[in-house]
């Protein structure tokens, strides 16, 4: 059964069915009455409706009807009554025999009121009863006998109250329940034997306790147990195999507990599990061999834990998962190159907010039907040129705010469905090694979900522009990367050229009659002295200015940014320029604003100077 059905089941079906007045046409204002004996209230009047019942009323339930008092006569007389509801209602006392009257009943719901003790043994007379709700009061003791002789109930709600202890043996008898209900509540300790007679119990909820310590054993009879629920407490360390017995177990929720580590196989024996979380604890190792088969598992969240790395066969056994939440693990800077081995249908995988520094470059090769991969907000400085191939259906990538200083030209070759990547918040460096990149995106600007914040860190005399605007013959001095440092030919005048023809040019040594000195641009030793004059100077990192000194003999060799990057910088004077000229023309038109307020002010100041002589003067005359 749902959770969320189980509270308020009866009142949508109450609401659902359709209004007919029962046989004798009773049907306060204040009710709604269907004709199958349903009647649900709502409101102050509604402890009245008590008394006026026919013997027609199969359901009834009351809301926020202030009715503080359950007593001896409240339900008498009503044989045919199954289902009590009286909510929200500030009820505080039951009656000892309250429920003698009505032995008949299968359901009693009382959630939401003020109740903090119930008599001992007040259910007992209901020997059918199926559901007991006493959720969202102030009970804190709960009488060891309460239940005892209850064994037809299936559902028992104590959730939302301000239970510290529970007997040992207070479920004991309740062989046939199906739902235990025991969150938010103040418990810290559960008795290893509570839930032994509970061989049918397929939903256990301890959610929102203090629990911290786990007996070993404490769940070994509930072989039909669905949903366990431990999240939310102070759990420190679990038993060896406490879950072993759970084969039936398809959600298991641990998270936000004190765990430091789970002992070996802990989660072996569940093959119906399809929801698992251990996220929220503060996690330092997790063991070789935790997970055992578990085709059926489809999400899986590790986050907000201390691990620096995962075992490399963590997910080995999960081949069912759909998406893989691995992210914000503030220590997280490893990851086993086969980690994600075994993952043929994941379609999400989520590394963002780690600290991951690499990563294999056969880390996500198995992992041909991803479409979103997050690796945003984590340290990495480079990635592997294959990394991303066989990714073929990938249509998300981030890569956002990581230390990238650059990226292999065709690192997304493969992506052929790619539709969003971003890549923004990375120091690129925008030497050479960026053009092949650079070049990609110009040609995929539509997948580039930031191009305009995908921005050079560096070189200086590329900083802030962004990679898209890189030209690639900007880069064109690239290509002799690796050739003699400089070469000669023979021409009389010193030629700049954009795209100078390297390729084939060697030093030629044809002899002219000026001995000249030439300095070496690598060697920090005397400079050679040759008798062969060259003066076209080509060096390896681009443009460079040559001046010759005629009279030493000397030739000085500048090495300046290249000539695109000089226009930028000379567009950055510019532009620098053209804002200040503007600031001026701004505080000029200001002050000529200013003076022109003055002035009206000063020329009204006169006329009515004026004025004033004026009328002075008709006064004197
Ligand atoms: C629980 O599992 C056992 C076998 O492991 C099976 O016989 C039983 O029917 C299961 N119970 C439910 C409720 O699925
Ligand atoms: C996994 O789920 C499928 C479909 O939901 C079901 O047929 C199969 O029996 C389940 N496997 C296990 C081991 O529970
Ligand atoms: C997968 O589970 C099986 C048992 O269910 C176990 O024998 C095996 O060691 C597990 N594999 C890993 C990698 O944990
Ligand atoms: C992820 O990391 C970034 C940068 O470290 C941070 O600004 C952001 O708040 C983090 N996200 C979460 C949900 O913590
Ligand atoms: C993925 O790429 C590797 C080589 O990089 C290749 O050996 C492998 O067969 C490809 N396909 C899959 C499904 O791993």
């Amino acid at each position: 059964m749902e959770p969320c059905v189980d509270g308020t089941l009866w009142m949508i079906l109450t609401l659902i069915m359709t209004p007919l007045l029962n046989c004798n046409n009773f049907c306060p204002d204040i009710c709604q009455c269907r004709s199958s004996g349903h009647i649900a209230c709502s409101g102050h009047d509604a402890k009245d409706v008590l008394q006026q019942l026919t013997v027609h009323t199969y359901t009834l339930l009351l809301d926020k009807a202030n009715m503080k008092i359950l007593s001896e006569r409240s339900l008498a007389d009503k044989d045919l009554l199954l289902r009590f509801g009286l909510i929200n209602s500030h009820l505080h006392t039951i009656h000892p025999l309250a429920f003698h009257a009505a032995p008949q009943l299968k359901s009693i719901k009382l959630t939401d009121n003020d109740l903090s003790t119930l008599p001992a043994r007040v259910f007992s007379p209901l020997t059918v009863v199926e559901e007991i709700y006493l959720d969202g009061n102030q009970l804190e003791i709960i009488g060891p006998d309460m239940f005892e002789g209850l064994d037809g109930l299936l559902t028992l709600d104590l959730s939302r109250n301000k239970i510290r202890n529970l007997p040992s043996d207070i479920f004991h008898g309740l062989t046939n329940l199906i739902i235990l209900n025991l969150g938010r509540n103040n418990i810290k300790k559960l008795p290893p034997t509570m839930f032994h007679s509970l061989t049918k119990l397929q939903m256990l909820r301890i959610y929102y306790n203090e629990l911290e310590v786990l007996e070993a054993g404490i769940f070994d009879q509930l072989v039909n147990l669905k949903v366990l629920n431990l999240h939310h407490n102070q759990i420190k360390s679990l038993p060896p195999q406490v879950f072993w017995s759970l084969e039936n177990l398809t959600d298991l929720t641990l998270s936000s507990n004190h765990l430091k580590d789970v002992p070996h196989k802990s989660f072996y024996n569940m093959p119906k599990l399809k929801k698992l979380t251990i996220y929220s604890n503060p996690l330092s190792s997790l063991p070789d061999d935790l997970m055992g088969h578990m085709p059926n598992i489809t999400q899986f969240y590790l986050y907000d834990t201390k691990l620096p790395t995962v075992p490399g066969n963590l997910f080995a056994n999960m081949s069912g998962l759909l998406e893989l939440n691995l992210h914000l693990n503030d220590k997280l800077r490893y990851l086993p190159p086969d980690l994600f081995c075994c993952l043929p249908n994941l379609r999400k995988l989520s590394l963002r907010n780690n600290t991951l520094q690499d990563l294999h470059p056969n880390l996500f090769h198995t992992l041909t039907t991803l479409d979103i991969l997050l690796l945003n907000d984590n340290k990495l400085k480079t990635l592997p040129e294959k990394i991303f191939q066989n990714l073929t259906l990938l249509v998300t990538i981030n890569l956002k705010n990581n230390n990238l200083n650059t990226l292999p030209g065709d690192i997304f070759l493969s992506n052929t469905a790619l539709k969003a990547l971003s890549l923004s918040g990375n120091p690129w460096n925008c030497n050479c090694a960026i053009r092949g990149i650079a070049k990609w995106i110009r040609q995929n600007e539509h997948v580039v979900l930031d191009k305009d914040d995908v921005i050079c860190h560096s070189p200086l005399y590329n900083l802030l522009r962004s990679l898209q605007s890189l030209p690639d013959d900007e880069f064109n001095f690239c290509d002799e990367k690796g050739k003699t440092s400089f070469f000669l030919t023979e021409t009389n005048t010193y030629k700049h050229t954009q795209t100078p023809q390297y390729s084939s040019v060697t030093p030629t040594k044809k002899s002219t009659t000026l001995a000249n000195t030439i300095v070496s641009s690598q060697s920090d030793e005397a400079p050679t002295v040759s008798h062969i004059f060259h003066d076209i100077l080509v060096v390896e990192q681009g443009p460079a200015y040559v001046h010759h000194n005629i009279h030493n003999g000397w030739v000085y060799v500048w090495f300046l940014p290249s000539v695109s990057a000089l226009v930028g910088s000379i567009m950055f004077c510019y532009i620098l320029l053209l804002a200040m000229g503007l600031m001026l023309i701004l505080g000029a038109i200001y002050g000529m604003y200013r003076l022109s307020t003055v002035m009206d002010k000063l020329k009204a100041e006169c006329a009515h100077e004026e004025e004033h002589a004026v009328l002075s003067g008709l006064v004197h005359t």
